[in-house]
């Protein structure tokens, strides 16, 4: 039995919206085909961007979008993507796949897409293979109000008022695909780069270093003590990958011992939040400078006779497994983590959405994000949970709870692969009131096809107080349960 217990009395930190983000690279179907079909597809679109995939983001509320990459951001150049399609120019996707990209979706439409979500741009630029004028330009272009050459060729171009574009990545996994730079070189570049990205008009940008892989601690140490008073944010990279990259298993097909080393992976990530967090508090106690994890999620091996670099993977409850013990590690340390996108928004890796032509289905992954919204600029509430031990050391419960308007959210998951769990949940100071509740329970190797697009999806769920105000249910296995209490 868990019991479960939270502090409704102390509430702390606020958790920023911009933890459920996400990130949509020139990627495989990721753009073309997933988000963007074009304003001549039969596919209903509204100038171009699909309909279906722009209401359902906006039911989750995505509160953040990153683009163009990844590694295609270090060889993309905006002036590539602007003015008359036709004239755009055709480059080679050097990193996915080799085919031709022909910039038909470039800054205006990505801004566009942002617009019909009602989420805000975080755009990361060239610093690999880009210059710092370049860079320079493209935030005038954005940002500055009119008059400016590049404001005029904005307005030319459809857009007379200024994007106001505020978070800004100046280059990605600078020590990889980003140009395998040395910490110390980086932390240079990054302070050149930075100091040409002007403030036009009231629109300061939200500077974004490029941060670590995984557990490279010395890169931190390095960007915190050359750079870290330059930048509001340092990026962090991780991906749950449960296995050798020539042999990461498959997305559909594991067994019991695989689940749960996919699920320590996953956790993995509470190590290396407080490993980076203890290293920035060092530089930067006022915890002045984000820490935004600008690339998560599981990566497995691609889909039998799929192209091998369009990362296209399948989505089961195993992946809704790892987003919510990663989106709850994230809100307990929202007092440093500002920013989180998962990889990748559609089609690629740890999608939200699947696409095949013009049907499209919502993965579990999805489910999650739309169950713990409620914690979306809630303040974090203390919340613990007594519970078992799995196999590879993973607790068996994982637990979240905040407060917003008047409302107590509690998200749990049930870890298990087979076995339901009895929970107590005890809301300490609560006086009783309203309660709703929904839960997404499968077998943990379900997921939603084309044709059975609605097999995983979730269900209300009745909860009752008991006459001591103790809520007591059972979890089954492999489940998570969002719940609202009206304080
Ligand atoms: O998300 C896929 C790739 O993973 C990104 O392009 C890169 O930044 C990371 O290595």
């Amino acid at each position: 039995m868990t019991v479960i217990t939270v502090d409704t009395r102390h509430p702390g930190q606020q958790i920023s919206r911009n933890l459920f983000g996400n990130f949509s690279e020139h990627l495989g179907r990721c753009i073309y085909g997933g988000v963007y079909v074009g304003e001549d597809s039969p596919i209903p679109n509204e100038n171009g961007m699909r309909k279906d995939i722009v209401e359902a983001l906006r039911k989750i509320h995505l509160p953040v979008l990153r683009w163009p990459g990844g590694c295609f951001a270090d060889e993309y150049h905006w002036e590539d993507g602007i003015g008359p399609k036709e004239n755009r120019r055709r480059m080679v996707n050097t990193n996915w796949g080799s085919v031709v990209e022909d910039n038909s979706f470039g800054t205006h439409e990505f801004l566009e897409l942002c617009r019909q979500i009602g989420c805000e741009p975080y755009i990361n630029a060239n610093v690999g293979s880009g210059t710092v004028r370049e860079m320079a330009e493209w935030v005038e272009y954005l940002n500055q109000g009119a008059d400016s050459t590049l404001a005029r060729r904005r307005a030319e171009n459809g857009h007379p008022e200024p994007f106001g574009v505020k978070y800004w990545g100046v280059g990605n996994e600078s020590w990889g695909c980003g140009g395998n730079m040395r910490p110390e070189y980086y932390a240079d570049e990054f302070k050149r780069y930075q100091t040409y990205c002007r403030t036009y008009g009231p629109y300061r940008l939200y500077r974004i270093a490029c941060g670590p892989s995984v557990n490279d601690y010395r890169w931190t140490e390095v960007l915190m003590e050359r750079a870290g008073r330059f930048m509001d944010g340092l990026s962090l990279h991780h991906y749950t990958v449960p296995g050798p990259w020539e042999a990461k298993g498959s997305a559909t097909v594991f067994d019991e011992d695989r689940y749960y080393f996919t699920l320590e992976r996953a956790d993995y990530m509470e190590e290396l939040l407080r490993n980076h967090i203890a290293i920035m508090d060092r530089f930067d106690p006022e915890k002045r400078v984000g820490l935004i994890v600008d690339e998560w999620g599981t990566w497995f091996d691609v889909e039998p006779g799929t192209n091998p670099g369009f990362l296209y993977q399948q989505s089961t409850m195993r992946d809704a497994m790892v987003a919510a013990i990663t989106l709850h590690i994230f809100m307990r340390h929202a007092d440093r983590v500002r920013m989180a996108n998962i990889a990748q928004l559609i089609n690629v890796l740890q999608a939200l959405i699947l696409t095949e032509g013009e049907k499209m289905l919502l993965t579990p992954t999805y489910h999650v994000f739309d169950l713990l919204q409620g914690h979306m600029d809630a303040s974090s509430l203390p919340c613990e949970a007594a519970c078992g031990i799995l196999p590879h050391g993973m607790k068996q419960v994982t637990a979240a709870a905040s407060e917003k308007d008047g409302v107590i959210t509690v998200t749990l998951a049930n870890l298990a692969m087979t076995e339901a769990e009895d929970v107590e949940l005890r809301l300490d100071g609560w006086q009783g009131g309203a309660c709703t509740a929904r839960i997404l329970s499968e077998e943990v190797h379900a997921f939603n096809t084309f044709e059975q697009p609605d097999r995983v999806a979730p269900k209300p769920l009745t909860l009752q107080p008991g006459a001591d105000g103790v809520i007591r249910l059972s979890l089954p296995a492999c489940s998570v349960v969002s719940a609202s209490f009206r304080a």
